[in-house]
């Protein structure tokens, strides 16, 4: 079997609206947090991707029963009877730890497979490991298999991340909301799907505040709930159409997003030239002039720029008039769209944690391969943008967090199919 293609005709100029889906990383902690439920709980917004059927494969796999309705997933966690995820299940989606404190929370043990590395470098799990110690959590590990046991009641922990780790903040969470105590997360994630999968738990009966700040407490409850619930907007994704639009030289009305959510990666795209104008839930954004450098953009966690954000607008760089500069402080496998994008002709020179990049006035097309999720995203902008056309291969890795990429942007004006 021929392994599918992204062909991609570049050169058209993209104009539209189109409505964003919902949040990769948030719907999958929270479709892990609907297991500590005792009852059905109906996620709507929930996009349809790869990753999301690898977190219903995993609840499946612990005999959850999930239903699609639409958009939206129903999980019944009544008859969750299993704590371990096999080793399979874990390699498909390195997010899968996630599991492993609503797991805990709900059965008191769960063992899985040491997630190891991936595509981005590699991504440790002691912080995540530290934290559920504190909560009072038993933990060892055996060729690679973790074994974690927690006490029937947790009574609560005051702990401090030595970084605000997403994950980490997100297990800690999940492994606290049942239980007696007070727990106390400082140094936590502040990113806004922190606050969603807050939002989730509250509404399911958990006693969760301070999400959005540094300081998260969670005061134990008996029992959840079961909940409706819609998960926000998928920012990152809405960056994407907004970089498709920039780097054509379009204009664009993304639908259904949250701007506020959006403020360090709006102004990136001001800078560069672009007209952003952000409503209540809609940004438009418009590039008529030719795109400019901007001054050196750094990667932080939010709301500074976003390590995810950082392909796609390097991509959009390549075509800006002078010398941008990133720094990417978040993930050491960061860089990997920089070759391909050379092979369009974009001139990036890329070592360690920094990469420049000197704008040229054209891209033309070539042959590519997607070296992880949203490198993918920025090589498809990149193919949007060259002249002649791009091939984009290894699409595994963008269905994992756009659904029908290709469709959306045909919906827009581009001319882009997968063969
Ligand atoms: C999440 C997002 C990912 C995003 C990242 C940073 C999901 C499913 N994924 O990933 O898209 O790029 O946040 O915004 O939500 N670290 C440690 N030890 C740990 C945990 C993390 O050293 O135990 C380091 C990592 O190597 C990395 C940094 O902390 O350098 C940030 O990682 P983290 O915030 O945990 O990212 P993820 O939750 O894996």
């Amino acid at each position: 079997m021929t392994e599918s293609r992204l062909y991609i005709e570049g050169g058209k100029k993209l104009s539209g609206e189109i409505s964003v889906h919902g949040a990769k990383n948030s719907v999958l902690p929270v479709l892990a947090a609907a297991l500590l439920s005792q009852d059905v709980c109906r996620i709507e917004n929930c996009p349809a991707l790869s990753d999301v059927y690898s977190s219903t494969r995993i609840l499946r796999s612990l005999g959850c029963k999930c239903r699609r309705d639409g958009s939206a997933l129903e999980v019944d966690a009544r008859t969750l009877s299993g704590c371990e995820i096999s080793e399979d299940l874990m390699r498909e989606m390195r997010s899968s730890i996630v599991f492993l404190g609503a797991i805990l929370g709900r059965l008191r043990r769960c063992r899985l497979s040491f997630p190891g590395g991936c595509e981005l470098g590699p991504r440790p799990i002691d912080i995540h490991l530290s934290g559920l110690s504190k909560l009072g959590a038993k933990i060892t590990e055996d060729h690679g298999v973790l074994d974690c046991t927690l006490p029937q009641s947790v009574s609560g922990a005051d702990m401090t991340l030595p970084l605000p780790s997403v994950g980490a903040t997100e297990n800690i969470m999940l492994a606290a909301v049942l239980g007696s105590g007070e727990t106390v997360i400082r140094n936590a994630a502040r990113e806004p799907e922190i606050s969603d999968l807050a939002g989730f738990l509250n509404a399911c009966g958990a006693k969760i505040s301070g999400q959005g700040s540094s300081t998260v407490t969670v005061k134990g409850v008996g029992r959840l709930h079961g909940a409706e619930y819609s998960v926000m907007p998928d920012r990152i994704v809405a960056a994407t159409y907004m970089g498709a639009a920039a780097i054509t030289g379009g204009e664009v009305m993304l639908k259904g997003v949250r701007p506020a959510d959006m403020y360090s990666t709006t102004a990136v795209f001001e800078q560069a030239g672009a007209a952003v104008y952000p409503y209540s839930d809609r940004i438009y954004i418009s590039a008529k002039r030719p795109l400019k450098a901007v001054k050196t953009l750094r990667t932080a966690p939010y709301p500074g720029f976003a390590t995810d954000c950082q392909p796609i607008v390097m991509a959009v760089l390549t075509k800006a008039r002078g010398t941008s500069m990133i720094v990417e402080n978040i993930f050491e496998n960061r860089f990997r769209a920089a070759p391909e994008l050379r092979r369009l002709g974009a001139d990036i020179k890329a070592e360690g944690k920094v990469a420049v990049i000197e704008g040229v006035p054209r891209l033309s097309g070539a042959a590519l391969v997607a070296t992880d999720l949203r490198a993918g995203a920025a090589l498809v902008l990149g193919g949007l943008a060259a002249e002649g056309v791009t091939t984009v291969s290894n699409l595994g890795y963008i269905d994992r967090g756009y659904e029908s990429l290709e469709t959306s942007l045909r919906s827009l004006g581009a001319r882009i199919r997968r063969i």
